[in-house]
């Protein structure tokens, strides 16, 4: 039988005991850590969420007590009570390593089996056992730590946006399917038998229309589903800080971002971030660095060859040029390390962002090799040379394409991925910026029509407002994302409250009234009735906090997150239910396919 705490209060966590407390009897309640046995001398490192307090046994230790504690194991729960003493050899790698928990009494709370790997932060465990055992996982410092500093961004979020007029308001999770932008999470109706909710994938829609009741600033803490692949920085479920604010412009929704971001960071990591953030338009965005989430901690800028390809003959060049480009990026000084062996390999690496090759020339301090030169005129290739400024010890590395954004993508893509690899990304740096006057629509091949870039109710450039429907290619939004360290951490835009526009935009995406009525009756009705102008945005909290930890991944900062397929390894989900439920919704299920 375990023992209880009865009679007993834990007097503070172990890892706030300090030599203050040196001489005064203290009671601790934790984890066992580990454990060391030295017969007559006994020491029990014990944890908690703020650290380890070592708990110690000795000679002068009552007999059965020593024994006591060398019943213990690791993941024990234990209540020792004692007297804070010096230790006798310090421990400088931990804060309470000065100071012990001298043990009069040790009650063991509750058992553990032996976990299925280590506690700590030098656990080599996979991701996938760790994820299976995702609360013993949890238990890890860096783990605790990390949903600490969670917590702490998201105090900072209220605080700030309170102080700044905001209001949090809470939207409803389930909520009516409108079929734009991911695919949406169903959910049946049990009493209106065929129907369905859809989670939310962000709380768009209620957040413009708490603006047009009146709230003027709304925030919430928001989560959001959306049924799309999983990446590093992408999961199904997951939360937004979400804001809208009413007579505002683009300045005002940047400035109190910028803001925020100034104050969380100062806050959170000691660090300044210089304000007003750059802004860059989307094209300079694409041009410079293939991407537009461009990462600015390093250079290694995309070049625009194709104008001095006018003429080129080499048809892998000169078949890229009538609706795409020739782009260049110079790996500076790379030669040593980017051998033809490991550029071969950044070839099959482009080849996955659907580059059909990827044309190189690399100048060693003694030697120089081309895929490309010899097909050049010498003009041609001087005039590369020295557009790219290649010196002794470059690699000039050149995608061309019929498709601009297969260039820009897998450029775009190299560069960060050549970065990485050459080590030329500064650590503790962190690098703001807006991107700007992005395209309102994108074709869509398989729906062949346009669809909106950011979302139908995104306001188009003022100046773009007649070309709407006559070409609607070329129209800008008055949308903006927010980019740090090349990760899109949050995006929004100013909003259509004109009920004509918004019939204009409808049309443009080819919805006819009828279809839009379906769709989005409500929002249309509610906006013949005075809608503000209003915009916002909204960050992905989790790729915020993983930035600010910086992790490689957002699962690192979610408590139980999911994994590739979507589904989550602890509690074995999604999984059948029982064939009751399903009568209820009136759900058959068919897996003939
Ligand atoms: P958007 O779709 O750009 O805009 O989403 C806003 C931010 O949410 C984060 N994000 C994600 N994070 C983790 N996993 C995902 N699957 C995921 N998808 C998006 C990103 C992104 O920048 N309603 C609009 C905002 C607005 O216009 O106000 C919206 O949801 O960091
Ligand atoms: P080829 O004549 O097809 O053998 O191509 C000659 C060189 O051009 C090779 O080094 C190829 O890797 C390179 N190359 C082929 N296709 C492309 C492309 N789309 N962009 C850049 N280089 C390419």
């Amino acid at each position: 039988m375990n023992e209880t705490m009865q009679g007993l209060r834990r007097t503070k966590y172990c890892g706030l005991f300090t030599t203050e407390d040196i001489g005064k009897e203290a009671v601790a309640c934790g984890w066992v850590q580990r454990i060391r046995d030295k017969g007559m001398l006994v020491f029990v490192d014990l944890r908690d969420r703020t650290g380890i307090l070592q708990l110690a046994f000795d000679d002068a230790t009552e007999k059965a007590l020593r024994e006591k504690a060398q019943t213990v194991r690791s993941e024990y729960v234990l209540m020792a009570k004692g007297i804070i003493r010096r230790r006798e050899s310090v421990n400088h790698d931990i804060p309470t390593g000065e100071i012990e928990l001298y043990v009069q009494e040790l009650r063991i709370l509750n058992q553990s089996l032996t976990p299925p790997f280590e506690i700590s932060d030098r656990t080599k465990a996979n991701d996938e056992i760790r994820l299976r055992y995702r609360y013993l996982d949890l238990r890890r410092g860096e783990m605790q730590h990390a949903l600490m500093m969670r917590h702490k961004i998201v105090k900072t979020a209220r605080d700030y946006f309170d102080e700044n007029g905001f209001l949090e308001i809470e939207t409803p999770c389930l909520i009516k399917s409108t079929p734009e932008g991911a695919r949406d999470y169903l959910v049946p109706s049990r009493v209106k038998p065929g129907s369905f909710f859809a989670l939310p994938q962000s709380p768009q829609l209620y957040k413009q229309l708490l603006m047009l009741s009146g709230y003027d600033r709304y925030m919430q803490i928001a989560r959001c589903f959306r049924d799309e692949d999983l990446r590093a920085d992408r999961q199904p479920e997951f939360t937004q800080i979400d804001l809208e604010m009413s007579f505002i412009d683009e300045d005002d929704v940047m400035t109190v971002n910028e803001g925020f971001m100034k104050r969380a960071f100062k806050e959170i990591l000691d660090v300044d971030i210089p304000t007003p953030f750059l802004r860059m338009p989307y094209q300079e965005a694409m041009d410079r660095f293939g991407s537009d989430k461009p990462d600015t901690r390093f250079g290694m800028e995309l070049q625009d060859l194709s104008g001095m390809l006018k003429d080129c003959t080499f048809k892998v060049f000169a078949g890229a040029l009538e609706t795409g480009s020739v782009r260049a990026i110079n790996a500076k000084g790379a030669a040593d390390k980017l051998t033809r062996k490991e550029i071969d390999k950044l070839v099959d690496f482009v080849k996955t962002y659907r580059a059909k090759g990827l044309a190189f020339t690399r100048l060693t301090k003694d030697a120089e090799s081309s895929s490309y030169e010899k097909f050049l005129t010498e003009e041609e290739k001087q005039n590369i040379r020295t557009k790219m400024d290649a010196q002794p010890g470059d690699v000039i590395l050149i995608v061309a394409d019929p498709s601009n954004q297969v260039v820009y993508d897998s450029l775009g893509a190299l560069r960060c991925e050549l970065a990485k690899r050459l080590d030329l990304i500064p650590k503790g740096v962190y690098n703001f910026l807006w991107v700007t006057e992005f395209p309102l629509f994108e074709y869509s091949e398989e729906e062949n029509r346009y669809v909106a870039k950011h979302h139908p109710f995104t306001h188009p450039a003022l100046s773009d407002l007649d070309k709407l429907e006559s070409d609607p290619g070329n129209c800008h939004a008055r949308a903006y994302d927010m980019v740090l360290n090349g990760c899109e951490v949050g995006g929004g835009s100013i909003r259509i409250n004109d009920p004509e526009l918004q019939a204009q935009m409808f049309r443009a995406l080819g919805f006819d009234n009828e279809s839009a009525q379906a769709k989005f009756g409500f929002l249309i009705d509610a906006f013949q009735y005075g809608a503000p102008p209003h915009g916002g945005m909204a960050y992905g909290l989790d790729r915020l906090v993983m930035l600010m930890l910086e992790k490689d991944s957002i699962r690192d900062v979610i408590a139980f997150p999911k994994v590739q397929n979507s589904s989550e390894l602890m509690t074995q989900c999604p999984a059948e239910v029982e064939e009751k439920s399903l009568q209820e919704l009136h759900i058959k299920v068919d897996l003939a396919e």
